[in-house]
């Protein structure tokens, strides 16, 4: 987040373990290719694939040219520079839990084309199974290929969510990651953070004067922070079903955007004092009781129904889930924060799949004005609601009341800014700037080790509450509908309502209003 142009990279050889996977092809190569069509890769520079499966070099290119070709957000490829990227990439087979594999990595690092270059500058990306983070550091620590000392900064680790399936295990795998590899030099993603939104928070709120002032309890009702997803969870479910939303989407990207939304001014941009500062605001959340759990947090699945003239099956009925799972596709919970800025506001948290629409959002909702004046209306003054898009479409909307024309009545206006409208701005996707900063070192837009447990903690919290529920069963919510009664009800009895989703107007990227 740090205000930096554009960060200087080193000559870089990448080792991308669990090459061969999804991440690799959908996020990891696009990635680097926008960041070569756009000057922000340096000449000397390497991406070695390390992975079991026996491809050659040749055929490792191939599929990645495939993937690019695929998931690339831009197009035609331009082909200059796949064949730039084409000529930097490398494969090794190797096994990622046998030691002997790395120090043929190790030689193989020796031995590339550019070597004399790299300096030992090498950025290890850890795109595995997460039973594999631990193995793999550990590996490349007897090889010899972790950070040296007095060169801390040189050697670093990129690990990929999710990062321990609970405080214990994120507990676990920070020490082990630690005891090779120095804090600084380990680069834990959330690709939220990497979303120009997501960044925008924090420029939007201290870059102007209007909104910080009014950014308290004071002014503040209350704060909506929703991320809604159309898809289910479709081949996911071995995966999905041990983790649910709780644990896949609101320990990381929804507990990011709640602590950038409520954050203190840092004291400086740099990487740390960010950092600290969100991580002040996980602190002073008043754990609650098991029973205050409860009527504060919602859980439900999705039911078998249509969504998007498609029949949806139940999330009981998806492969690999357990008939009788129990496992969240939707999840809300209200938070608080117990400090001077925000002591009686509270947050609430919102995500799922399967809804009506495809949309992240977080909702600023001001106090009513004293009504003395409109005290003869026959309806309530409308609140002030601040609304920042974080995609699709992203932006920002303010809604007002202004008198109707002609009449002695009020009613709602909105003020829309929309992020498409600047023109030729090049919006990069979130792992381009992940990626870029990892390459310099700048490590604001990752996770810090008590950024994570805090986390945990908090949601290790909820779900154990959870746990000691006896039931058989959880709410259900159909397919295409915003979520469970529940929710609304959450909302509903403390006289409040979640903002409906964007309209269609609100679905022009670059059109007009
Ligand atoms: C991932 C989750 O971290 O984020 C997915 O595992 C989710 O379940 C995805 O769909 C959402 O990311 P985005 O960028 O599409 O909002």
């Amino acid at each position: 987040m740090a205000m930096a142009a554009v960060p200087k990279i080193n000559p870089t050889a990448v080792v991308i373990f669990g090459a061969t996977g999804d991440l690799t092809q959908r996020k990891i190569i696009p990635a680097f290719y926008h960041l070569r069509l756009h000057n922000r890769l340096p000449e000397h520079f390497a991406i070695i694939g390390f992975a079991r499966r026996p491809y050659s070099e040749k055929e490792f290119r191939i599929l990645l040219k495939q993937a690019l070709e695929d998931y690339s957000h831009t197009h035609p490829i331009d082909l200059a520079v796949w064949q730039w990227l084409e000529q930097k990439l490398f494969y090794l087979q190797g096994d990622l839990a046998n030691p002997e594999d790395y120090v043929k990595l190790a030689h193989f690092l020796e031995t590339l084309p550019d070597a004399k270059f790299y300096k030992g500058n090498f950025l290890y990306y850890l795109a595995t199974a997460p039973k594999y983070f631990a193995i793999v550091a550990e590996n490349l620590a007897k090889a010899g290929l972790n950070p040296k000392a007095g060169e801390l900064e040189n050697r670093r680790l990129i690990v990929e969510k999710p990062f321990g399936t609970d405080l214990n295990s994120a507990r676990e795998l920070n020490a082990i990651l630690q005891k090779y590899f120095p804090e600084k030099s380990i680069f834990r993603i959330d690709h939220y953070l990497g979303k120009e939104t997501v960044q925008n928070l924090l420029y939007f709120r201290f870059g102007n004067s209007i909104f910080e002032p009014l950014w308290d309890r004071k002014y503040i009702d209350h704060i909506q922070i929703t991320v809604a997803e159309t898809q289910t969870i479709g081949s996911r479910g071995e995966y999905y079903d041990s983790a649910g939303a709780s644990r896949d989407m609101l320990q990381n990207h929804l507990m990011q955007l709640f602590s950038l939304i409520a954050m203190e001014p840092p004291a400086s941009l740099e990487a740390e004092s960010i950092r600290d500062e969100k991580v002040k605001v996980l602190k002073s959340v008043p754990i609650p009781s098991a029973e205050e759990w409860l009527r504060n947090s919602v859980r439900a699945q999705y039911g078998p129904g249509i969504l998007g003239g498609k029949t949806v099956k139940a999330y009981r009925e998806e492969d690999k889930v357990s008939r009788k799972s129990l496992t969240e596709t939707y999840v809300c919970v209200k938070l608080e924060v117990d400090n001077w800025r925000w002591s009686g506001v509270p947050f609430y948290l919102r995500t799922g799949k399967a809804l009506a629409k495809q949309f992240s959002e977080i909702c600023i909702v001001f106090n009513r004005p004293p009504c003395v004046l409109f005290a003869n209306s026959t309806k309530k003054v409308a609140r002030n609601w601040l609304k920042i898009r974080i995609q699709p479409n992203e932006g920002i909307h303010l809604i007002f009341n202004t008198k109707v024309p002609n009449q002695p009545a009020l009613e709602e206006a909105k003020m829309d800014f929309y992020y498409r409208r600047y023109g030729g701005h090049y919006f990069p996707e979130a792992y381009e700037r992940l990626l870029l900063d990892a390459l310099a070192g700048e490590s604001t837009l990752f996770t810090r080790s008590d950024e994570v447990e805090y986390a945990w903690k908090i949601i290790d919290s909820l779900r154990n509450a959870w746990n000691e529920e006896d039931c058989d069963a959880i709410p259900l919510y159909a397919p295409g509908s915003m979520g469970p009664v529940e929710a609304d009800e959450l909302l509903r009895r403390e006289g409040r309502y979640w903002g409906p989703p964007p309209k269609e107007e609100e679905d022009i990227g670059d059109g007009e209003s």
